[in-house]
C-alpha cells in the first residue's frame, strides 16, 4: 500500500481499558502509528505516573498536557450558575470538553488521522467526548463500545499479549478524580441499598465536634480570596478540598440518572465545590432581587443539565451565561461559612450591593422608606388573598348547588326513571334555571 503513515490520538489513561486500545487500533482499524494523550485537569499524581510507566512498557508515545487552569476556571463559572446536577457538582462532567480539546489539539498537531478513546458503551464520558471530537475531520473511534469488549475479555486479551497492565486491582471500584470531585462506583456499591463505609473516601474525613470558620471573597460571582488571602481558581480549590475535606464536608451519596437513561449510584467527595457552592447562594440571596432569584433557578438548572451532557459551548449555554454575566455584576462581598459536622453553613454575609435595609426592616422604626408607613401595609392586607378567597367561595357555592340537584336527580331515578344525561338536563329545565339565590 502507498498509503501515507496513519496515526491515531488516544485519550490514554493507563488503566486497562485504554491499554488494550492500543494494538486494537492498529490491527482492527489498520492504524500504522498511536500517541497517547493524557490530560491533567487534577487527578492525583500515581495516576500519571501508572499511565507514563504503562505508556513505555508499551513503547507508545506520550503526550501529557496540563489543562488545570481551564478546568478550574469552568468549575468557576459553574459556580456563577450555582451548578449541581442531582446533587453532584459536576465534576466528572465539566472536565470532559476539556480534556476532548485537549486531544484533539495534540492530534491534529500531530497530523493524526483517528481520535479515540476507551469508554464503553453505556456511560456519559462517550458523549461527552465525541461531541467535541466529531466537529473535526479525524475518524472517531471507540474500540471498547463498537468491538463490544467485555472487562474479562480485555484482560484475557491483555494477558495473552503480556500486555502492562496491573493484575491487583480488578477488585477496586472505579474512580475518577480531578481537581472538582472524585466519583467513586462499582463492587458492592452498585447495590443501592448497600451503606458505604469510610474505606471508600479519600478526601473527606468523618466529621468530628470540631468547627472552623472561612471567609470567601467574591468579584462578580467569581470566588477570589479564602480568608483574605488571593487565589486563583487552581490554588483556592486545592485549598478547600483540604480544609474543608477535614471537616467531613462535600460527601454525596446519589442515584443518577444517566444520559442514556440508565440509573447508577454514584458516591462523590467535593469539599471546595461544596463551601463554594454554599457561599456563593448565600451571597445572591443577599443581592439579587425575588425575582432575580426566582428566574436564575431556572437558568442555572439549564446551565446544569448542558454541562452533564458536556456541552458548555452550546449556543443556549452562551445565552443563559448573557443573563448569568449580568446578574453576577452585584455578586461581590464576602461570606461566612461554618465547617461543622460535614456540612458548610452560610453564618455571615455582606455586600456593598446587598438589596437590604436594617432600618426599613427594623421593628424599631415606624416608617418604611421614601415615605412610606407601616400603615400603608393596611390596604395591602385587604387585598391580599382577594381571589383566592373569592374562587374558594364561588367553588364552595357551586358545589353545593351540583349536590343539592343530585339530591333531586336521585329521587326521579328511585320512581323508576333511568334517563340519559340530556333528558335530565331537559327535565331540569336548562343550564339557567339554577334553584340557587
Ligand atoms: N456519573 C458521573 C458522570 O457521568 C461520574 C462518573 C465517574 N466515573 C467513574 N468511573 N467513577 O458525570
Amino acid at each position: 500500500m502507498t498509503a501515507a503513515h496513519q496515526k491515531v490520538a488516544l485519550a490514554f489513561s493507563g488503566g486497562l481499558d485504554t491499554t488494550v486500545c492500543v494494538p486494537l487500533l492498529k490491527e482492527e482499524y489498520g492504524y500504522d502509528e498511536v500517541i497517547g494523550v493524557t490530560v491533567d485537569v487534577g487527578q492525583p499524581e500515581p495516576e500519571f505516573t501508572e499511565a507514563e510507566e504503562t505508556a513505555e512498557a508499551l513503547g507508545l508515545d506520550i503526550h501529557v498536557v496540563d489543562a488545570k487552569d481551564e478546568f478550574a476556571a469552568l468549575c468557576f463559572d459553574g459556580v456563577r450558575a450555582n451548578a449541581t446536577y442531582q446533587g453532584y457538582p459536576l465534576g466528572t462532567a465539566m472536565a470532559r470538553p476539556v480534556i476532548a480539546s485537549a486531544i484533539l489539539e495534540v492530534a491534529e498537531e500531530e497530523g493524526c488521522t483517528g481520535i479515540a478513546h476507551g469508554c464503553t458503551g453505556k456511560g456519559n464520558d462517550q458523549l461527552r467526548f465525541e461531541a467535541v471530537w466529531r466537529d473535526s475531520d479525524l475518524e472517531v473511534i471507540a474500540p471498547i463500545r463498537e468491538l463490544g469488549l467485555t472487562r474479562k475479555w480485555e484482560k484475557e486479551y491483555a494477558a495473552e499479549r503480556d500486555l502492562p497492565v496491573e493484575g491487583g486491582n480488578e477488585g477496586d471500584w472505579s474512580i475518577d478524580t480531578n481537581l472538582w470531585s472524585r466519583s467513586v462506583e462499582g463492587k458492592e456499591l452498585e447495590e443501592p441499598s448497600y451503606v458505604p463505609g469510610e474505606e471508600i473516601y479519600a478526601w473527606t474525613q468523618k466529621p468530628t465536634g470540631e468547627t472552623l470558620e472561612l471567609e470567601i471573597g467574591f468579584e462578580n460571582g467569581y470566588a477570589v480570596s479564602v480568608d483574605g488571602e488571593a487565589m486563583d481558581p487552581v490554588e483556592m480549590t486545592e485549598t478547600l478540598n483540604e480544609t474543608a475535606g477535614a471537616y467531613g464536608v462535600g460527601r454525596t451519596d446519589v442515584m443518577e440518572d444517566r444520559m442514556l437513561g440508565l440509573k447508577v449510584r454514584e458516591n462523590y467527595e467535593h469539599p471546595a465545590a461544596t463551601v463554594l457552592l454554599n457561599a456563593h447562594q448565600g451571597l445572591e440571596s443577599l443581592v439579587l432581587t425575588k425575582e432575580e432569584r426566582m428566574f436564575k433557578n431556572y437558568v442555572d438548572q439549564e446551565w446544569a443539565e448542558k454541562a452533564y451532557g458536556g456541552l458548555v459551548n452550546a449556543p443556549l449555554v452562551r445565552a443563559l451565561e448573557g443573563f448569568i454575566d449580568e446578574t453576577q455584576t452585584k455578586v461581590t462581598g464576602t461570606v461566612t461559612i461554618r465547617l461543622e459536622g460535614g456540612q458548610a453553613r452560610v453564618v455571615g454575609r455582606e455586600s456593598p450591593y446587598a438589596v437590604y435595609s436594617a432600618e426599613a426592616a427594623s421593628f424599631n422604626t415606624e416608617d418604611v422608606m421614601d415615605g412610606i408607613e407601616q400603615n400603608d401595609a393596611t390596604g395591602v392586607a385587604k387585598y391580599h388573598g382577594f381571589q383566592e378567597r373569592l374562587a374558594n367561595k364561588v367553588f364552595s357555592a357551586a358545589q353545593a348547588k351540583a349536590n343539592a340537584e343530585a339530591v333531586t336527580d336521585g329521587g326521579e331515578q328511585s320512581e323508576g326513571l333511568r334517563a340519559s344525561s340530556d333528558e335530565h338536563s331537559e327535565s331540569d329545565g336548562g343550564p339557567a334555571s339554577g334553584t340557587e339565590e
